[in-house]
């Protein structure tokens, strides 16, 4: 399945993910800058923001957990009603196409 990065300069970059993969493990193996990820997904330094730019993937990326609730107010962008972390959102079939917009700043 695929998903759709929006850098901060508005280029955009498609990647193929498997299924199980969270978008920011995604989007730092491949060098997408924008995705900083410092805690490598364990929910504590909230550098993986992104916005899910479709209502309709929104609700599809999976419930937003108690500890994921918490750090999104911790991100350096400010938290949007579409805000996810990247690291929870995990990738299934039911996600391909998904678009995200890259948090900016993310530190
Ligand atoms: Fe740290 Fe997502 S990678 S909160």
């Amino acid at each position: 399945p695929k998903v759709t990065f929006i850098n901060p300069d508005e280029s955009r970059v498609e990647l193929d993910v498997p299924v199980g993969t969270s978008l920011m493990r995604a989007a730092t193996a491949h060098g997408i800058e924008g995705i900083v990820g410092d805690c490598g997904g364990g929910l504590t330094c909230a550098t993986c923001h992104v916005l899910v730019i479709d209502d309709a993937f929104l609700a599809k990326s999976g419930e937003v957990s108690a500890n994921e609730d918490q750090m999104l107010d911790f991100t350096a962008m400010g938290r949007m009603p579409n805000s996810r972390l990247s690291c929870q959102v995990v990738m299934s079939d039911d996600l391909d196409g998904i678009v995200v917009r890259i948090a900016d700043p993310q530190l």
